[in-house]
């Protein structure tokens, strides 16, 4: 009898370890589904758009790639009659990787003003807009109802003022961010309204990176960074020096990077940081991604502006770069050396002589003889 009380005893004490056992082990794939539901919590936007499953795959070696378009302007083989060719076979390649990249993933913002309307939105509408109708935006200063009747709703009136000071443009920056957040697009690429954007090539560029990672690609204005009195509390300021992409160029920015830009960037908050440090959009935008976030401005001269001299782009490479420009206030002979379609005269910025050898079966290109 003593011995079976203590039998009992321990079998009790054996079942109760069983069952703490048991409880110990189910603790675990209790907790997994609340936690797994609590995480992509909309507090960070950034984290509410990752996809978990594809993420550790597209976090590939960038070093690589930024290599190549360092080099891009000097490779031979543009085989621009066939600009998907490379994306294809890329894809090819790693299926599974990467999702391939498509021109309406990519949000384009073109920066005007009211009184370029005609002489200068015109020739890009009938040019390379008319290819991205859907995701080019139109960023003014001024109701127009001709422009609204031609892109709707992607004409934007920024309520900014017209003058051509910083904090203008700067206004205008500052909505652009904020409907490029609101459209959820993959890429945030900004030009001006005197730029041609080659759009195989930007496609090209584009897909070569990942927009979850932290991308900002443009031409450097200077070949120094650029240093700047930074204000800070009190009377003080402290120097600062980064790199930024020249606008007038044009440049691009990943949804990733948008996203960590926003502290900085949000709801007007990019007027408050330009005049931190009193510089100009472009130079802000420099700012907060490589002061403030510490990204490096990836280099890229396949990016023009009319600042340059683009007589000297090599006729031969003019189809591969991302985007050109043309004039300037000094010289209205400041225009890319190619040939074709149509002469000086009758097409004096050759946007249209451009657009023809990229879309040659456009209803206004002269049909060529071999056809
Ligand atoms: C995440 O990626 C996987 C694999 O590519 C895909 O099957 C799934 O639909 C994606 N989920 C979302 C929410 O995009
Ligand atoms: C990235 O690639 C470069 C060049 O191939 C290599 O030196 C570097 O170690 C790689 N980095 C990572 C994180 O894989
Ligand atoms: C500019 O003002 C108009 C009229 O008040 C308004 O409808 C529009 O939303 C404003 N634009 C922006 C970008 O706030």
């Amino acid at each position: 009898m003593h011995t079976s009380y203590v039998g009992i005893n321990k079998l009790c004490f054996l079942l109760s370890l069983a069952l703490c056992a048991f409880l110990l082990l189910l603790i675990p794939s209790l907790q997994a589904p609340s936690r797994q539901g609590s995480l992509p919590q909309p507090r960070a936007a950034n984290t509410r758009r990752v996809n978990w499953t594809v993420l550790p795959d597209t976090w590939g070696n960038s070093t690589t790639t930024e290599a190549h378009h360092l080099a891009a302007p000097q490779t031979p083989e543009g085989n621009v009659e066939h600009p998907q060719k490379g994306i294809t076979q890329s894809s090819f390649v790693a299926p599974r990787v990467r999702d391939p990249l498509e021109l309406r993933d990519v949000f384009i913002a073109v920066k005007t003003t009211k009184k370029y309307h005609r002489s200068r939105l015109e020739l890009l509408f009938q040019t390379w807009i008319s290819q991205v109708k859907e995701q080019t935006f139109i960023f003014t200063d001024g109701e127009d109802r001709e422009l609204r009747g031609k892109a709707g709703p992607n004409v934007i009136n920024t309520n900014c003022s017209a003058a051509h000071t910083r904090q203008a443009l700067c206004c205008k920056m500052s909505v652009e961010y904020d409907k490029f957040i609101e459209s959820q697009k993959k890429w945030f690429c900004h030009v001006d309204d005197d730029n041609y954007v080659i759009l195989p090539s930007l496609l090209r560029l584009l897909s070569s990176y990942s927009h979850t990672q932290d991308v900002y690609l443009g031409r450097p204005s200077l070949d120094h960074p650029v240093e700047a009195a930074e204000r800070v509390k009190g009377d003080g300021s402290v120097s600062v020096k980064f790199w930024f992409a020249t606008g007038g160029a044009g440049f691009c920015i990943s949804r990733g990077l948008a996203l960590k830009m926003s502290p900085w960037a949000s709801l007007g908050n990019f007027i408050t940081t330009a005049e931190k440090i009193r510089l100009p959009d472009d130079c802000t935008v420099g700012y907060i991604i490589e002061a403030l976030l510490e990204v490096s401005l990836i280099h890229t001269y396949l990016f023009h502006s009319h600042l340059e001299n683009l007589q000297r782009l090599p006729s031969n490479t003019v189809l591969e770069q991302v985007t050109l420009s043309y004039g300037g206030f000094e010289n209205r002979r400041n225009v890319v050396s190619v040939g074709g379609a149509f002469s000086l005269a009758q097409d004096p910025s050759r946007f249209k002589t451009v657009h023809c050898l990229l879309y040659p079966e456009t209803d206004w290109c002269p049909k060529t003889n071999h056809h």
